[in-house]
Protein backbone atom coordinates (compact mmCIF):
# COMPACT_ATOMS: atom_id res chain seq x y z
CA UNK A 1 0.00 0.00 0.00
CA UNK A 2 2.75 2.56 0.86
CA UNK A 3 5.11 2.36 -2.37
CA UNK A 4 5.88 5.49 -3.51
CA UNK A 5 6.16 4.33 -7.76
CA UNK A 6 7.16 6.94 -10.47
CA UNK A 7 5.53 6.61 -13.79
CA UNK A 8 6.82 6.88 -17.09
CA UNK A 9 4.69 6.57 -20.61
CA UNK A 10 6.68 7.59 -24.11
CA UNK A 11 4.89 5.23 -26.23
CA UNK A 12 3.88 7.57 -29.14
CA UNK A 13 3.66 11.82 -28.71
CA UNK A 14 3.05 12.55 -25.02
CA UNK A 15 5.92 12.51 -22.64
CA UNK A 16 4.55 11.76 -19.51
CA UNK A 17 5.43 11.08 -15.87
CA UNK A 18 3.51 11.18 -12.51
CA UNK A 19 4.19 9.78 -9.15
CA UNK A 20 1.48 7.41 -7.30
CA UNK A 21 2.11 7.36 -3.45
CA UNK A 22 0.55 5.90 -0.63
CA UNK A 23 -1.93 4.23 -3.16
CA UNK A 24 -3.18 8.36 -4.48
CA UNK A 25 -1.80 9.34 -7.53
CA UNK A 26 -0.06 12.67 -6.77
CA UNK A 27 0.10 14.63 -10.12
CA UNK A 28 0.09 13.88 -14.12
CA UNK A 29 3.00 15.46 -15.87
CA UNK A 30 2.60 16.22 -19.74
CA UNK A 31 4.34 17.50 -22.24
CA UNK A 32 2.34 17.35 -25.44
CA UNK A 33 4.41 17.16 -29.05
CA UNK A 34 2.45 19.77 -31.10
CA UNK A 35 5.17 19.32 -33.97
CA UNK A 36 3.43 16.47 -35.75
CA UNK A 37 0.29 18.44 -36.69
CA UNK A 38 2.09 20.07 -40.05
CA UNK A 39 2.60 16.87 -41.52
CA UNK A 40 -0.87 15.91 -40.48
CA UNK A 41 -0.02 12.50 -38.62
CA UNK A 42 2.60 11.74 -35.79
CA UNK A 43 6.36 11.38 -37.90
CA UNK A 44 7.96 8.66 -35.42
CA UNK A 45 11.81 10.08 -35.54
CA UNK A 46 10.82 13.71 -34.68
CA UNK A 47 8.36 11.79 -31.95
CA UNK A 48 11.65 10.32 -30.49
CA UNK A 49 13.45 13.34 -30.55
CA UNK A 50 10.76 15.31 -29.01
CA UNK A 51 10.90 12.69 -25.99
CA UNK A 52 14.43 13.51 -25.51
CA UNK A 53 13.98 16.79 -25.22
CA UNK A 54 11.02 16.11 -22.75
CA UNK A 55 11.87 12.95 -20.91
CA UNK A 56 14.24 15.15 -17.96
CA UNK A 57 12.35 17.99 -16.82
CA UNK A 58 9.02 15.95 -17.16
CA UNK A 59 10.24 13.57 -14.65
CA UNK A 60 11.57 15.88 -12.52
CA UNK A 61 8.66 18.20 -12.60
CA UNK A 62 6.33 14.70 -11.33
CA UNK A 63 8.98 14.66 -8.74
CA UNK A 64 9.38 17.76 -7.66
CA UNK A 65 5.73 18.62 -7.74
CA UNK A 66 4.78 15.94 -5.30
CA UNK A 67 7.61 17.29 -3.22
CA UNK A 68 9.42 14.12 -2.72
CA UNK A 69 13.08 13.04 -3.59
CA UNK A 70 14.31 10.90 -5.74
CA UNK A 71 15.39 8.48 -2.57
CA UNK A 72 11.93 8.05 -1.77
CA UNK A 73 11.46 5.95 -5.00
CA UNK A 74 10.36 1.99 -4.71
CA UNK A 75 10.02 1.59 -8.25
CA UNK A 76 9.69 2.61 -11.21
CA UNK A 77 6.79 1.72 -13.98
CA UNK A 78 7.58 2.35 -18.11
CA UNK A 79 5.70 1.40 -21.11
CA UNK A 80 7.43 -1.46 -22.31
CA UNK A 81 4.96 -1.50 -25.60
CA UNK A 82 2.98 -1.52 -27.79
CA UNK A 83 4.21 1.74 -29.12
CA UNK A 84 6.70 3.51 -31.48
CA UNK A 85 9.73 1.53 -30.99
CA UNK A 86 12.03 5.03 -30.82
CA UNK A 87 9.79 6.36 -28.39
CA UNK A 88 9.44 3.44 -26.24
CA UNK A 89 13.32 3.39 -26.29
CA UNK A 90 13.49 6.81 -24.57
CA UNK A 91 11.40 5.89 -21.70
CA UNK A 92 12.50 2.92 -21.18
CA UNK A 93 15.84 3.51 -21.10
CA UNK A 94 15.44 6.43 -18.90
CA UNK A 95 13.58 4.38 -16.86
CA UNK A 96 16.23 1.56 -16.64
CA UNK A 97 19.79 3.90 -16.25
CA UNK A 98 17.73 5.69 -13.23
CA UNK A 99 16.40 2.23 -11.50
CA UNK A 100 19.74 1.59 -11.83
CA UNK A 101 21.14 4.55 -9.96
CA UNK A 102 18.72 4.22 -7.39
CA UNK A 103 18.90 0.60 -7.33
CA UNK A 104 15.18 -0.08 -7.15
CA UNK A 105 12.90 -2.36 -9.39
CA UNK A 106 11.62 -1.61 -12.53
CA UNK A 107 8.06 -2.73 -13.69
CA UNK A 108 7.66 -2.94 -17.36
CA UNK A 109 3.63 -1.97 -18.32
CA UNK A 110 1.73 -2.68 -21.04
CA UNK A 111 0.05 0.35 -22.67
CA UNK A 112 -3.05 -1.10 -23.88
CA UNK A 113 -3.83 -2.89 -20.23
CA UNK A 114 -2.81 0.41 -18.77
CA UNK A 115 -5.60 1.87 -20.32
CA UNK A 116 -7.71 -0.46 -18.66
CA UNK A 117 -6.44 0.25 -15.17
CA UNK A 118 -7.63 4.03 -15.84
CA UNK A 119 -10.75 2.52 -14.28
CA UNK A 120 -8.83 1.53 -10.66
CA UNK A 121 -7.32 5.11 -10.95
CA UNK A 122 -10.30 6.42 -8.68
CA UNK A 123 -13.99 4.64 -7.46
CA UNK A 124 -16.75 3.63 -8.51
CA UNK A 125 -14.44 0.70 -9.75
CA UNK A 126 -15.92 -1.66 -12.39
CA UNK A 127 -15.94 -5.08 -10.69
CA UNK A 128 -14.59 -8.43 -12.50
CA UNK A 129 -15.61 -9.46 -14.90
CA UNK A 130 -15.63 -6.94 -16.92
CA UNK A 131 -15.66 -5.85 -20.66
CA UNK A 132 -13.45 -3.16 -21.75
CA UNK A 133 -14.04 -1.50 -25.44
CA UNK A 134 -10.26 -0.13 -25.64
CA UNK A 135 -10.10 2.31 -28.54
CA UNK A 136 -7.13 4.79 -29.76
CA UNK A 137 -4.89 5.59 -32.19
CA UNK A 138 -3.17 2.30 -31.81
CA UNK A 139 -5.78 -0.61 -31.29
CA UNK A 140 -9.33 -1.16 -31.44
CA UNK A 141 -10.27 -4.44 -29.11
CA UNK A 142 -12.77 -5.35 -27.00
CA UNK A 143 -11.54 -7.17 -23.44
CA UNK A 144 -12.69 -9.27 -21.15
CA UNK A 145 -10.92 -8.44 -17.59
CA UNK A 146 -11.16 -11.15 -14.63
CA UNK A 147 -10.29 -11.38 -11.08
CA UNK A 148 -6.50 -10.08 -10.60
CA UNK A 149 -6.59 -7.64 -13.59
CA UNK A 150 -6.02 -11.01 -16.49
CA UNK A 151 -6.95 -9.94 -19.35
CA UNK A 152 -7.81 -11.56 -22.69
CA UNK A 153 -9.04 -9.44 -26.02
CA UNK A 154 -12.06 -10.95 -27.48
CA UNK A 155 -12.15 -9.56 -30.54
CA UNK A 156 -9.53 -6.43 -32.46
CA UNK A 157 -8.87 -4.55 -35.41
CA UNK A 158 -8.33 -6.44 -38.57
CA UNK A 159 -6.24 -3.28 -40.33
CA UNK A 160 -6.49 0.40 -38.95
CA UNK A 161 -7.63 1.22 -35.14
CA UNK A 162 -10.84 3.57 -34.58
CA UNK A 163 -8.57 6.47 -33.52
CA UNK A 164 -6.40 5.93 -36.49
CA UNK A 165 -10.05 6.43 -38.98
CA UNK A 166 -10.87 9.26 -37.30
CA UNK A 167 -7.95 10.88 -38.20
CA UNK A 168 -7.28 9.60 -41.52
CA UNK A 169 -11.11 10.70 -42.40
CA UNK A 170 -9.83 13.99 -40.92
CA UNK A 171 -7.75 14.45 -43.00
CA UNK A 172 -9.69 13.88 -45.88
CA UNK A 173 -11.87 16.35 -45.30
CA UNK A 174 -8.73 19.07 -44.45
CA UNK A 175 -8.91 18.76 -40.57
CA UNK A 176 -6.03 19.36 -38.68
CA UNK A 177 -4.06 16.57 -36.82
CA UNK A 178 -5.23 14.82 -34.66
CA UNK A 179 -8.35 14.98 -36.45
CA UNK A 180 -10.76 12.93 -33.74
CA UNK A 181 -11.27 15.84 -31.58
CA UNK A 182 -12.43 18.08 -34.67
CA UNK A 183 -14.77 15.72 -36.29
CA UNK A 184 -16.26 14.84 -32.58
CA UNK A 185 -16.97 19.24 -32.31
CA UNK A 186 -18.61 19.36 -35.78
CA UNK A 187 -20.79 15.97 -35.70
CA UNK A 188 -22.30 17.96 -32.18
CA UNK A 189 -23.80 20.79 -34.83
CA UNK A 190 -24.50 18.21 -37.52
CA UNK A 191 -27.19 15.85 -38.63
CA UNK A 192 -26.21 12.34 -38.40
CA UNK A 193 -28.43 10.80 -40.43
CA UNK A 194 -27.25 13.51 -43.75
CA UNK A 195 -24.89 10.49 -45.46
CA UNK A 196 -24.63 7.29 -45.36
CA UNK A 197 -21.44 4.69 -45.34
CA UNK A 198 -20.65 0.92 -46.21
CA UNK A 199 -20.02 -1.34 -43.60
CA UNK A 200 -17.74 -3.73 -42.84
CA UNK A 201 -18.34 -6.99 -41.91
CA UNK A 202 -15.78 -9.39 -39.66
CA UNK A 203 -15.39 -12.56 -37.80
CA UNK A 204 -16.75 -12.65 -34.12
CA UNK A 205 -15.91 -9.71 -32.22
CA UNK A 206 -13.04 -8.34 -34.80
CA UNK A 207 -13.12 -5.30 -36.34
CA UNK A 208 -11.72 -3.47 -39.81
CA UNK A 209 -12.13 0.25 -40.47
CA UNK A 210 -10.06 0.51 -43.78
CA UNK A 211 -12.41 0.11 -45.76
CA UNK A 212 -14.33 2.40 -44.48
CA UNK A 213 -11.81 5.54 -44.98
CA UNK A 214 -11.24 4.45 -48.60
CA UNK A 215 -14.95 4.56 -49.05
CA UNK A 216 -15.15 7.60 -47.34
CA UNK A 217 -12.29 9.31 -49.53
CA UNK A 218 -13.76 8.18 -52.99
CA UNK A 219 -17.48 9.28 -51.74
CA UNK A 220 -15.43 12.66 -51.20
CA UNK A 221 -13.70 12.89 -54.40
CA UNK A 222 -17.17 12.30 -56.70
CA UNK A 223 -18.93 14.79 -54.56
CA UNK A 224 -15.77 17.21 -54.95
CA UNK A 225 -15.74 16.79 -58.85
CA UNK A 226 -19.48 17.64 -58.65
CA UNK A 227 -18.72 20.80 -55.68
CA UNK A 228 -15.98 21.90 -55.04
CA UNK A 229 -17.09 23.26 -51.93
CA UNK A 230 -18.71 20.27 -51.00
CA UNK A 231 -16.46 19.61 -47.90
CA UNK A 232 -16.65 22.96 -46.54
CA UNK A 233 -20.61 23.20 -47.07
CA UNK A 234 -21.46 20.18 -45.59
CA UNK A 235 -18.44 19.75 -42.87
CA UNK A 236 -21.38 19.20 -39.61
CA UNK A 237 -22.75 16.83 -41.70
CA UNK A 238 -20.37 14.68 -42.78
CA UNK A 239 -18.76 14.63 -39.13
CA UNK A 240 -21.89 13.94 -37.72
CA UNK A 241 -22.77 11.27 -40.28
CA UNK A 242 -19.31 9.45 -40.07
CA UNK A 243 -18.75 9.32 -36.77
CA UNK A 244 -22.03 7.90 -35.81
CA UNK A 245 -21.27 5.16 -38.31
CA UNK A 246 -17.76 4.34 -36.14
CA UNK A 247 -19.92 4.29 -32.86
CA UNK A 248 -22.50 2.07 -34.31
CA UNK A 249 -19.96 -0.21 -35.82
CA UNK A 250 -17.90 -0.30 -32.53
CA UNK A 251 -20.60 -0.47 -30.20
CA UNK A 252 -22.18 -3.45 -32.25
CA UNK A 253 -19.62 -6.33 -31.72
CA UNK A 254 -19.67 -4.65 -27.90
CA UNK A 255 -23.43 -5.11 -27.03
CA UNK A 256 -22.86 -8.89 -29.36
CA UNK A 257 -19.87 -9.57 -26.46
CA UNK A 258 -21.95 -8.30 -23.76
CA UNK A 259 -24.84 -10.43 -24.47
CA UNK A 260 -22.96 -13.69 -25.29
CA UNK A 261 -21.17 -13.81 -22.28
CA UNK A 262 -23.51 -12.70 -20.33
CA UNK A 263 -21.62 -9.49 -18.20
CA UNK A 264 -23.04 -6.12 -17.64
CA UNK A 265 -20.05 -4.38 -16.04
CA UNK A 266 -18.70 -2.45 -19.22
CA UNK A 267 -16.15 0.06 -19.99
CA UNK A 268 -14.53 2.18 -21.91
CA UNK A 269 -10.66 3.74 -22.39
CA UNK A 270 -8.45 4.92 -24.80
CA UNK A 271 -8.17 8.36 -26.77
CA UNK A 272 -11.73 8.03 -28.58
CA UNK A 273 -13.31 7.28 -25.06
CA UNK A 274 -13.17 11.17 -25.29
CA UNK A 275 -15.61 11.04 -27.83
CA UNK A 276 -18.75 12.58 -26.41
CA UNK A 277 -21.32 10.96 -29.43
CA UNK A 278 -19.81 7.23 -27.74
CA UNK A 279 -19.93 7.85 -24.51
CA UNK A 280 -23.31 9.48 -24.64
CA UNK A 281 -24.06 6.27 -27.09
CA UNK A 282 -22.75 4.26 -24.90
CA UNK A 283 -25.09 6.22 -22.16
CA UNK A 284 -28.10 4.82 -24.40
CA UNK A 285 -26.89 1.38 -24.39
CA UNK A 286 -26.54 0.87 -20.36
CA UNK A 287 -30.24 1.74 -20.15
CA UNK A 288 -31.10 -0.31 -22.54
CA UNK A 289 -28.99 -3.39 -21.00
CA UNK A 290 -29.17 -2.40 -17.99
CA UNK A 291 -25.50 -2.29 -17.74
CA UNK A 292 -22.61 -0.66 -15.29
CA UNK A 293 -21.21 1.46 -17.09
CA UNK A 294 -17.37 2.67 -16.68
CA UNK A 295 -16.47 5.77 -18.60
CA UNK A 296 -13.22 7.37 -17.81
CA UNK A 297 -12.69 11.10 -17.15
CA UNK A 298 -11.40 13.10 -19.75
CA UNK A 299 -8.14 13.94 -18.76
CA UNK A 300 -7.21 10.14 -18.62
CA UNK A 301 -8.51 9.07 -21.98
CA UNK A 302 -5.80 10.48 -23.75
CA UNK A 303 -2.38 8.89 -22.88
CA UNK A 304 -0.61 9.41 -19.23
CA UNK A 305 1.40 8.42 -16.67
CA UNK A 306 -1.49 8.09 -14.38
CA UNK A 307 -2.68 5.31 -15.94
CA UNK A 308 0.95 3.32 -16.01
CA UNK A 309 1.48 4.23 -12.51
CA UNK A 310 -2.08 2.45 -11.45
CA UNK A 311 -1.23 -0.29 -13.45
CA UNK A 312 2.17 -0.34 -12.60
CA UNK A 313 1.23 -0.33 -8.82
CA UNK A 314 -1.11 -3.71 -9.50
CA UNK A 315 1.77 -5.40 -11.07
CA UNK A 316 3.96 -4.43 -7.75
CA UNK A 317 1.20 -5.64 -5.55
CA UNK A 318 1.38 -9.13 -6.99
CA UNK A 319 4.72 -9.56 -7.34
CA UNK A 320 6.88 -7.54 -5.08
CA UNK A 321 9.68 -7.39 -6.74
O1 LIG B 1 -4.93 6.68 -26.50
P1 LIG B 1 -4.36 7.76 -27.35
O2 LIG B 1 -4.02 9.08 -26.70
O3 LIG B 1 -3.05 7.31 -28.05
C1 LIG B 1 -2.82 6.00 -28.48
O4 LIG B 1 -2.52 5.13 -27.62
O5 LIG B 1 -3.00 5.79 -29.70
O6 LIG B 1 -5.40 7.99 -28.54
C2 LIG B 1 -5.20 8.96 -29.53
C3 LIG B 1 -6.35 8.87 -30.52
C4 LIG B 1 -6.19 9.75 -31.74
O7 LIG B 1 -6.46 8.97 -32.89
C5 LIG B 1 -7.25 10.85 -31.55
O8 LIG B 1 -7.77 11.36 -32.75
C6 LIG B 1 -8.31 10.07 -30.79
O9 LIG B 1 -7.58 9.29 -29.88
N1 LIG B 1 -9.22 10.99 -30.08
C7 LIG B 1 -10.52 11.14 -30.42
C8 LIG B 1 -11.04 12.12 -29.54
N2 LIG B 1 -10.05 12.53 -28.70
C9 LIG B 1 -8.93 11.81 -29.04
N3 LIG B 1 -11.26 10.54 -31.37
C10 LIG B 1 -12.56 10.90 -31.47
N4 LIG B 1 -13.14 11.84 -30.67
C11 LIG B 1 -12.42 12.47 -29.71
N5 LIG B 1 -12.99 13.39 -28.93
ZN1 LIG C 1 -2.83 5.06 -25.73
Amino acid sequence: MGATILAIESSCDETSAAILSNGKLLNNIIATQSIHEIYGGVVPELASREHQKNIVWVVEEAVKSANIELTDLDAIAFTKGPGLLGSLLVGTSFAKGLALALDIPLIGVDHMRAHIATHFIEDPMPKYPFLCLTVSGGHTQIVKIEEGFSTTILGQTMDDALGEAFDKCAKLMGLPYPGGPHIDKYAALGDKEAFQFPKTMMEGYNYSFSGIKTAFMNFLNKEKMKNPDFVMGNLNDLCASLQNHFILMVTEKLVKAALDLDIKSIAIAGGVAANKGLRNYLTELAEIYNWDLFIPEFQYCTDNADMIAVAGKILYDKKPI
